[in-house]
């Protein structure tokens, strides 16, 4: 398995480009689903989550064709309905085939997520609404079996603003009959830039971005053209970097306007932070101070930036305390930290972190995506050596050729492939 060695204590400075948003790519490929014909899906990220959820419409029959960062997506001859569990196991964003192809082909054979590291993940919201809405669903052996002659609109409210529960149920309303709502509904930019391929097909769909969605059902759906929003995660992750390694940086090719609570707490760790319409520039304090954060569903931090955070706070001057509401497991990375030098209590969902004057390079395990973005942060200012980041096929589900833009900036930091 390949890993990345960093030798840490230079500072980052230059440009960098940030990729489409993986997040909001994985829903728009699904959604292809819900029209016969070739769409067009520009600024799609080279990542494996990608790549899994291709090979997976492949075997639907869906044929691609691909030029740098543009898919073409010839859902002409989509007659299967059965995504399996050797592809679903490595990406659970594959739920997102479930209402589409119910929509769509009236049937569909997923496989049930399994477990993941940072807590259970259960779909019960995506199940319970799409049964609601008139879909006959069993679980046999391991698969959701769904089927519907033609769903109904309903309105239901969301226990949870689940992302990829309100996708799910968005996709699924748009060939429905009659009209759904969806209440307590996720906020995200990439619900919205979903909304938006969506109604670029012919769907009708109001209120994305607010608490309740509304779709009202058409008959069908046409191919479209659409551009994948800027991947607000990864431009938070070059952010805190920067803030991190006394960088001077320009993230270009991003939406600022996403990025509202991390640019927050970014400046109140004393970083200098321009926003324009579509860069940042930040440069990193001398003297970090330390930050309380406390993730929350969009427009709140978001959770897929705690870990990162963390490592900045690991850093700075004085205890900060990192509260996770999102996912219940997710300090997974924290052991990992400890082994760099870093003093982090956990207690529950709460972290504190004591800030050290700096980390020690050392060997350590990525455990998730978002942990191994942590984990390379903290080597880029760890001393002493360097620090090796193992089983980063995590890294590469979610970042695009991670190092090589960390490089770009300056960074002592190269993929020793095994
Ligand atoms: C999406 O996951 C993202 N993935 C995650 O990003 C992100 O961390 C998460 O939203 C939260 O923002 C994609 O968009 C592909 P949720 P999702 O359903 O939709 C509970 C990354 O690093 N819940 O919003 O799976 C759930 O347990 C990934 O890119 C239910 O209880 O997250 C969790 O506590 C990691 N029942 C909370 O809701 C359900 O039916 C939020 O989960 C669904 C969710």
């Amino acid at each position: 398995m390949d890993k990345i060695l960093i030798e840490g204590g230079y500072p980052l400075s230059g440009e960098v480009k940030v990729s489409g948003a993986k997040n909001a790519a994985l829903p728009i490929l699904a959604a292809c689903l819900l029209t016969q014909g070739n769409s067009v899906i520009h600024n799609v990220p080279s990542l494996r989550d990608i790549d899994t959820i291709k090979r997976i419409m492949t075997l639907l029959g869906v044929e691609f064709g691909q030029q740098g960062h543009t898919l073409a997506v010839n859902t002409e001859n989509v007659q299967h309905h059965v995504a399996p569990y050797e592809l679903v196991k490595t990406m659970r964003a594959s739920i997102l085939l479930l209402g589409p192809l119910v929509a769509k082909l009236g049937k569909a054979k997923i496989s049930l997520p399994g477990g993941c590291a940072i807590g259970a993940r259960p779909i019960n919201l995506h199940l319970k609404a799409l049964a609601s809405m008139g879909a006959d669903m069993y679980l046999d052996r391991g698969y959701i079996n769904a089927k519907a002659r033609r769903l109904k609109g309903i309105e239901i409210f969301l226990d949870v603003p689940t992302v990829t529960g309100t996708e799910n149920i968005m996709m699924a309303a748009t060939l429905a009959e009659g009209t759904t709502v969806i209440k307590n509904a996720a906020k995200e930019p990439e619900v919205q830039d979903l909304a938006y391929f969506l109604r670029s097909m012919g769907a009708s769909i109001t209120g994305e971005g607010t608490d309740t969605i509304v779709v009202e059902g058409v008959k069908e759906l046409r191919p479209s053209e659409h551009n994948v929003i800027p991947d607000r995660i990864e431009a938070g992750t070059f952010l805190i970097a920067a803030a991190m390694c006394a960088g001077d940086v320009l993230i270009k090719n991003c939406k600022p306007e996403h990025l509202t609570a991390v640019i927050e707490k970014v400046e109140s760790a004393g970083a200098t932070v321009g926003v324009h319409l579509d860069y940042i520039t930040v440069q990193g304090p001398e003297k970090i101070d330390s930050v309380d954060i406390k993730t929350m569903p969009y427009p709140g931090f978001p959770t897929d930036l705690q870990a990162q955070f963390m490592a900045f706070m690991c850093i700075a001057d004085g205890w900060s305390m990192i509260r996770e509401t999102i996912f219940e497991n997710r300090f997974i990375h924290v052991s990992e930290l400890r082994r760099l030098g870093a003093q982090i209590e956990i207690n529950g969902a709460q972290a504190l972190v004591r800030g050290q004057k700096q980390l020690l390079a050392a060997p350590v395990m990525a455990t998730d995506l978002r942990a191994s973005a942590c984990l390379i942060l903290a080597g880029l200012v760890a001393r002493g050596g360097l620090t090796e980041v193992h089983r980063i096929y995590h890294l590469d589900r979610g970042y695009e050729a991670l190092e090589q833009k960390f490089q770009k900036l300056g960074a002592k930091i190269w993929r020793e492939k095994s």
